[in-house]
């Protein structure tokens, strides 16, 4: 798909939305995934990786570092065997913050590199000290010159590193790095995501050492090269909770294919807990709503297993339309709660109380209203809302959500939304 910076998106709410359908592969599972892939001096075959921008524009970072890449579908051949690491595109790198996670995979393969500091969603201040401090941790040295890093990894040694945060990114980049590092690495405060443990699993079928992936305590045995494999990354639970949410906001009843309902309980027991009636199965989850939700008072994002931040302003969206009052605390990111004057405009009820807390008090309904996306979670929610608003809305910048979505005009028509890409 070729998704355009000026496309946007006409929704006629009030649709029910019904049917069944398949979760697209995870975006924070298949970059890390695609990066880790220069690790091996071989072939690596990455299976149904979403049609998002986010992975063609990594793709794009790949082939300027000289990784040939052949698509079938959507799956990616990469041979990293002739890497040429002086081609790194630093427009590329400031388009996306997990350019960053290319610092652990380059350093397996050469003794330096240089990148810009990376960019991505406007949702906090997003520092990557914690990156930075853990590699020197493992006797890389580091040099910053206005956006520009320089790292050196000759020195380079295993060792024990402790995380400030259980950040996503940290841990996945000393994974990488340490995979080929000589000796035993050990990450205390680990992030437990499941995105961290698909990378792992990937990198194990590489020939990597790894213990203790989705605890707080990783282990890696540096091995001396990773070798060529076949991988799919795990299916997106924040996509199947968007679609989730997305029919208890406007009622109706779906049929989810996704396999992996335990990396969402949190939300399925906040929407089972909200009225939504919701029945699991092995790798099928459906969802009965009849729109007319109740409030459970509290929703906290926090580090996996609790509610995902990603899922936040999904929730803040659905709090806007359920009866009675909910508060919503933001405890990952600053920043957070860029929709609320946009859903303002549509006739919500949002008091922000502060840059980590709101207080919601639902409305019986939203008016449409012209929009405008300012990063990919967010940019989702506004279309939620627009599926439920009464009359048109329009919605700007649509290429924040085409960082994670693969082309999320036709996931909603597929169960019976009135959304077009204009
Ligand atoms: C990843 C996900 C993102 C998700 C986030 C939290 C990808 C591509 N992105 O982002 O969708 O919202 O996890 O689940 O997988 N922090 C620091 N210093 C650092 C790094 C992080 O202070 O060096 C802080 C951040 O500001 C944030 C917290 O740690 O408050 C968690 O961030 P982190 O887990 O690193 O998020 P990402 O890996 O960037």
């Amino acid at each position: 798909m070729i998704y355009k910076y000026e496309d946007r998106l006409k929704i006629r709410g009030g649709s029910r939305l019904n049917g069944e359908i398949t979760v697209q592969t995870s975006k924070n599972a298949c970059l890390p995934i695609l990066s880790a892939s220069i690790i091996s001096n071989g072939v690596v075959r990455i299976d149904s990786c979403p049609d998002i921008l986010d992975v063609q524009n990594m793709i794009e970072i790949l082939t300027e570092l000289g990784v040939s890449v052949r698509k079938s579908d959507n799956d990616y051949i990469l041979d990293s065997r002739s890497l040429n690491l002086n081609h790194l595109d630093f427009n590329l790198c400031k388009t996306m913050r997990s350019s960053i996670f290319l610092l652990g995979a380059i350093l397996t393969r050469c003794d330096s590199v240089m990148l810009t500091t990376p960019g991505g969603c406007n949702i906090g201040e997003r520092p990557i000290d914690i990156h930075l401090k853990a590699f020197k941790k493992l006797g890389v040295t580091i040099r910053q010159m206005g956006e520009y890093i320089f790292l050196n990894a000759k020195n380079a040694h295993a060792g024990k590193v402790k995380l400030k945060l259980p950040s996503v990114g940290a841990t996945e980049n000393i994974v990488q790095f340490a995979s080929t590092l000589k000796g035993k690495t050990t990450i205390y405060n680990a992030a437990r995501e499941p995105e961290v443990v698909d990378l792992c699993n990937f990198l194990s079928k590489m020939g990597a050492k790894i213990i203790g992936a989705g605890t707080k305590k990783i282990t890696i045995y540096g091995v001396d090269r990773l070798h060529g494999t076949e991988y799919t990354p795990i299916q997106d639970r924040i996509v199947a909770g968007t679609i989730l949410c997305a029919v208890a906001i406007t009622g109706g009843n779906v049929r989810l294919k996704y396999s992996n309902s335990i990396q969402i309980r949190k939300l399925i027991e906040i929407l089972s807990r909200m009225g939504c009636q919701i029945d699991v199965k092995s790798d099928i989850i459906e969802l009965t709503s009849d729109g007319n939700l109740h409030s459970i008072a509290k929703v906290e994002t926090g580090y996996y297993p609790d509610f995902p931040t990603d899922l936040q302003s999904i929730m803040l969206t659905l709090c806007a339309l359920v009866h009675g009052e909910t508060e919503i605390v933001e405890r990952v990111f600053e920043s957070r709660f860029l929709i609320v004057p946009e859903l303002v405009k549509m006739g919500a009820n949002i008091e922000v109380l502060s840059n980590r807390r709101v207080k919601v008090v639902g409305v019986d309904s939203l008016s449409g209203a012209c929009l405008q996306a300012k990063e990919l979670r967010g940019g989702a929610s506004l279309v939620l809302a627009g599926l439920r608003a009464k009359g048109e809305t329009i919605i700007d910048n649509v290429h924040f959500i085409d960082r994670g979505y693969e082309q999320i005009e036709s996931m909603f028509t597929s169960l019976g939304a009135d959304i077009e890409r204009i």
